[in-house]
């Protein structure tokens, strides 16, 4: 049996050891984020790059040779060059309907390692690409990775970790992701200083790292216990859940997920399950968390940082090093979110964030409607600086609260039954809402002009009053418990549960 360091809590939380087994799956599991977010992070990069302009994007290379040519807000404007960032979003949300099927039939693990081959091959692809259908096929096959490794991670996070530090295990993923994306910011400043024209490449290929990480580290993790139990495995999934545990008698845990596996083996059709009433209110909230955390705006920073500097009169070098800042930003503030998480719990980081997120974008808006016109930039260093900061200042408070929360919540809130295919329309709707706005933000920007971080301030404030009055908390609630302890108390929500006490079977109503 692994031994064990920490000790269990009372308060319906089932006995448990921070055992090393936890914590080594947990790195394993989550270093799948790192493969994310070096994808989100090394295309904003590599597209300001020119010697991969020239090769693939003549266009906008010729468009950014001729400064005086086009409006400030306008120079990247060119759907060819979104689609690069976008098709990877676009085959990630139609791999998470195969990979729902996949973390359920297959288990949380091969899904994992199905991610990291995909990952490979991919990266393959994009390292070696000599023409855009190269490149555009190694990010469909880097899209599908994501559409597996999104539906595998945070439901394994979610399982294997204790109730008392599922959150802060959780966010382990989103860390991953910031730090993704930071490393890959730095290898773009590195790689765009190389004047043979191989800096893109190398940026590119650098994404084998992580990939290979995944898969060799989805070969090494136990599967949980909830998914080998739910795949009729008993004695295997109750061995696995003593040694992640630390304990011998993890009956009454055991017998809770087996009493919910039951339950969701009875279900015939996991789609149409959703909808079903009871389910409404996780499906709804795990749905909307993703909606608002890309409608944020978070994305058109983390993809377009470089362009977005350069947009505000940054040379290349100043807005790379730029976006490397918010990226360390992104990082240190993700931290943070593990420590207090479930300590403050979710509601109170989500609101917080909501007035400072409001605030920095507002403040964004009015320095560039002020000063960046179509043809003149008069920002000069004092205000450039001052847009850096509040960036930051948004970058900070997106950290702590909607980015890892919106992987949290939907992990967390859905009953076994209903977790595989929820967290697939989770991942799916997050995906969906990263491509719109990979693919609009360049042509937005060139239309609204300062005036878009109005728009996102504006949903900003929609998803604070959502988080008032219908985001219930859900800080060191256990995972098989949400339906009892959340929303059957919660003001609003409690009125779809009656259908739960008179369908579902004695002992889990
Ligand atoms: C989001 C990504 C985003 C990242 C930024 C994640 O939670 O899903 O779309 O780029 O956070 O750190």
């Amino acid at each position: 049996m692994a031994g064990g360091f920490g000790v269990s809590t009372g308060g319906g939380d089932f006995e448990a050891k921070i055992t090393p087994l936890v914590i080594i799956s947990c790195i394993m599991a989550a270093s799948g984020g790192l493969m994310f977010g070096y994808d989100i992070g090394i295309s904003g990069g590599v597209t300001s790059m020119p010697d991969f302009l020239k090769k693939f994007f003549p266009v906008v290379y010729q468009k950014q040779q001729n400064p005086g040519l086009d409006s400030n807000y306008c120079k990247y404007d060119n759907q060819g060059l979104q689609l690069f960032t976008s098709s990877l979003y676009l085959a990630a949300l139609m791999a998470t309907f195969v990979a729902s099927y996949s973390t359920k039939m297959l288990g949380r693990k091969m899904t994992m390692l199905i991610a990291g081959i995909f990952f490979c091959v991919g990266t393959v692809f994009n390292a070696a690409a000599h023409n855009l259908a190269m490149l555009i096929i190694g990010r469909i096959l880097l899209g599908c990775g994501v559409g597996f490794a999104n539906q595998a991670i945070p439901l394994f996070l979610s399982e294997v970790a204790p109730t008392r530090i599922r959150g802060a295990l959780n966010i382990l993923f989103q860390l991953n992701i910031t730090i993704g994306i930071l490393v890959a910011n730095l290898i773009n400043y590195g790689t765009s200083k190389l004047t043979d024209g191989t800096g893109w490449r190398i940026s590119l290929g650098l994404a084998g790292v992580p990939a290979f990480m995944l898969t060799v580290g989805s070969l090494i993790v136990v599967d949980t216990p909830n998914s080998l139990i739910q795949r009729g495995q008993l004695e295997a999934g109750k061995a696995v859940l003593k040694r992640i545990r630390g304990i011998d008698n993890v009956d009454p845990e055991y017998l809770e997920i087996v009493e919910a596996s039951r339950v969701a083996a009875e279900v015939k059709n996991p789609f149409r399950n959703l909808l079903k009433r009871r389910n409404q209110p996780s499906l709804i909230i795990g749905i909307m968390m993703q909606v608002f955390q890309q409608f944020t705006g978070i994305n058109a920073i983390m993809f377009y940082a470089p362009v977005l500097f350069q947009t505000l009169g940054f040379k290349s070098d100043a807005s790379l090093y730029s976006a490397v800042i918010t990226g360390l930003v992104n990082v240190l503030s993700t931290v943070v979110s593990i420590v207090i998480v479930d300590k403050a719990g979710r509601r109170m980081l989500l609101l917080e964030a909501g007035v400072q997120m409001f605030l920095s974008q507002m403040g964004v808006a009015v320095v560039m409607g002020l000063k960046v016109k179509d043809t003149t930039n008069t920002l000069g260093h004092g205000l450039g600086i001052l847009v850096v900061i509040l960036i930051c200042s948004f970058v900070a408070s997106f950290a702590w609260s909607w980015g890892p929360l919106g992987w949290l919540i939907p992990s967390e809130t859905f009953a076994l039954e209903a977790r595989s295919a929820g967290q697939s329309i989770a991942v799916f709707t997050n995906m969906l809402f990263t491509f719109i706005i990979a693919q609009a933000f360049l042509s937005m920007l060139c239309k609204m002009k300062s005036g878009i971080f109005f728009f996102f301030s504006a949903w900003v404030l929609v998803m604070t009053l959502f988080t008032v009055f219908l985001i219930p908390e859900t800080k060191n609630v256990p995972i098989e418990e949400m339906n009892d302890r959340v929303w059957k108390k919660h003001w609003f929500w409690k009125r779809f549960m009656d259908e739960w006490d008179m369908e579902a079977p004695k002992g889990h109503a």
